[in-house]
């Protein structure tokens, strides 16, 4: 029997913009999926207990199929031979917009290693987990599954040229709360990334101009972070959502959320992840204003989880 486990994770910024090449901040939390491998009887036997927002594992349903594939031939395994059971489970509760994919892939990447006693390094780990989350939502960044695996704070930026990506670590003095509230409604990754290309191809000049200031937040937000200038950072959160809604990845319900949020004193919010759904990142630091905006959103009908970030 063999375990691995993989962290979800919240983007602080860039999440769209990092297809591009853009730098994006992620954080892990403290939440995770464990995996857990054991010898099966006949093929793949695959179980899944992961906690999940109402319907998001039926709509993931063909995803996760495609995700399971890619590690069974990323991994080369013959389960003729040697049948296997994976069975899922964990604290992290699945929705869209949380890394719940890439918290999966992660997960049974790293149980596989040790299972079939590999000794892969976190950075071979993460290789297989971005191949399943390729196969399982279409070409990604990266910067989920490389959260997953790492943990921490980080400042990711892909190569589009297929070199090594940047992962920087950010040490923080204290992990800082948020609040994560949920829409509702879960998205496909695949199909929102493709409806941003296909808008970028139609508006070239308005992307040039928004991935322009969205460098110049990006690094603002670097320097703000290093420095835990909170304020700073929540104020740049909320342009960075702004830059989301002109390139149509916002939706009513997390605008509305987000205003919730704000009226409730939340130092910045945004949509974090996939989008048009999903989820919103709410900053909050210390715990009496964690409470007061996470019951501002949770008056208006919205689910919340309170949690910290910057955890290593
Ligand atoms: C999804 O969590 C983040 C996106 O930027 C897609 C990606 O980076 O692969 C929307």
């Amino acid at each position: 029997m063999a375990q691995g486990i993989g962290f979800g994770k919240t983007i602080l910024f860039g999440e769209h913009f990092v297809v591009y090449g853009l730098p994006a901040i992620a954080a892990a939390l403290s939440d995770f999926t464990e995996a857990t491998v054991v010898a099966g009887t006949k093929g793949l036997e695959f179980i899944d207990n992961r906690p999940e927002t109402p319907g998001y594992k039926e709509t993931k349903k063909e995803e996760i199929g495609c995700q399971l594939s890619a590690l069974v031939k990323h991994f080369n395994l013959d389960l003729e031979k040697k049948p296997l059971k994976i069975t899922l489970s964990g604290n992290l509760v699945c929705a869209s917009g949380i890394g719940a994919s890439a918290a999966l892939a992660a997960s049974i990447a790293r149980a596989l290693n040790e299972e079939l006693k590999l000794n892969l390094s976190d950075e071979e780990v993460n290789q297989a987990a971005f191949a399943a989350e390729c196969a399982g939502s279409g070409p990604a960044s990266g910067i989920d599954n490389t959260c997953s695996v790492y943990g921490g704070f980080i400042i990711f930026e892909k190569n589009l040229q297929g070199g090594k990506n940047r992962i920087e670590i950010i040490k923080v003095k204290k992990p800082v709360e948020i609040v994560l509230a949920n829409s509702g409604t879960t998205q496909e990754t695949k199909k929102i990334v493709a409806d941003v290309k296909a808008l970028k191809e139609k508006k070239p000049k308005e992307f040039e101009k928004m991935f322009s200031d969205y460098s110049k937040l990006c690094n603002s937000a670097i320097q703000a972070l290093k420095k835990e200038d909170w304020k700073k950072v929540g104020a740049l959160m909320g342009k960075n959502h702004g830059l989301l809604q002109k390139i149509t990845v916002s939706c009513k319900e997390l605008d509305k959320m987000q205003k919730i949020a704000l009226n409730a004193g939340a130092f910045g919010a945004k949509l974090t992840g996939t989008g048009r759904g999903g989820l919103l990142i709410a900053l909050t630091p210390g715990e009496k204003l964690q409470e007061k905006v996470a019951n501002a959103l949770k008056k208006a009908g919205f689910a919340c989880q309170k949690t910290k970030i910057g955890i290593e």
